[in-house]
């Protein structure tokens, strides 16, 4: 089975194991690009009133929804897991600017009926997809000078750093109440991630590391904010 084949195979069945434990989490008050609660939040996608945007991988849409509430966003949320996207669509199917897609990203985004976005986003959700091709599909598809913004994994909670080859390695996907699925993610080093951009069309803005709160927690996530380049800086 290939990466993505594997990867929609886990998320599907862990929807459905939330679906199936009834699981009912909180409303997001505030959009979250590592795991903790601290840290930058929506702010970093500039204003988005109006804005069409993108957002790959929305899981269980929490934060499309909250960026249609709160920041007046028109936003594409693009998930390629059936029960994952029965998630969100059972919760936020009706609230008014988002539109729920079950489709793989790169599918998705190689339609000729997929539109142009001023804003790509991800709150780790990227990282499960091959960037070559994400970065190709995703290119044609945000507006020159809009932005791409996304959350990746850093270290891992086992400590283990980010890869300096652009390659996919196994993660743990643990599930509630016990059990764990195995997932391929591409958890790159900063400098990767930055030669990606500039190779698939953008401009790398900002990037950081962010950390866990505690010490003693060696989870860290990428943030990373980038351009898509107009065709006088791509030449
Ligand atoms: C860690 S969850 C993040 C969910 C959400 N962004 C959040 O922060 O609440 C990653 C999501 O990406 C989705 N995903 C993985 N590969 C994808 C792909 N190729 N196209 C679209 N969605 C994908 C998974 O199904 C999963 O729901």
């Amino acid at each position: 089975m290939d990466d993505a084949a594997l990867n929609e195979q886990a998320w599907t069945t862990y929807g459905k194991h939330h679906i199936e434990r009834g699981t009912c989490l909180s409303e997001p008050e505030r959009l979250d690009w590592g795991f903790w609660s601290t840290g930058p939040g929506a702010e970093v996608l500039g204003d988005l009133a109006g804005k069409r945007m993108l957002d790959i991988g929305p899981g269980t849409g929490r934060y499309p929804a909250h960026l249609a509430r709160s920041h007046k966003a028109i936003v594409d949320a693009v998930e390629v897991s059936p029960t994952q996207y029965l998630r969100a669509t059972t919760r936020y199917g009706d609230v008014p600017g988002v539109h729920f897609v079950q489709a793989d990203a790169v599918e998705f985004l190689q339609r000729e009926t997929a539109p142009v976005y001023d804003v790509a986003y991800s709150v780790h959700g990227l990282g499960y997809i091959d960037p070559h091709q994400l970065l190709a599909a995703l290119a044609p598809r945000v507006r020159e000078g809009g932005s791409l913004v996304f959350s990746v994994l850093h270290t891992n909670k086992d400590g283990a750093g980010p890869e300096v080859t652009v390659a996919p390695r196994d993660e743990v996907l643990p599930l509630a109440g016990g059990g764990e699925l195995v997932v391929r993610m591409w958890v790159l080093s900063p400098l990767l991630w930055e030669d990606l951009l500039v190779e698939g069309g953008f401009l790398l803005e900002h990037i950081s590391v962010l950390r866990a709160p505690e010490p003693s927690n060696p989870v860290a996530c990428t943030l990373i904010v980038a351009r898509r380049s107009s065709s006088a800086e791509g030449e």
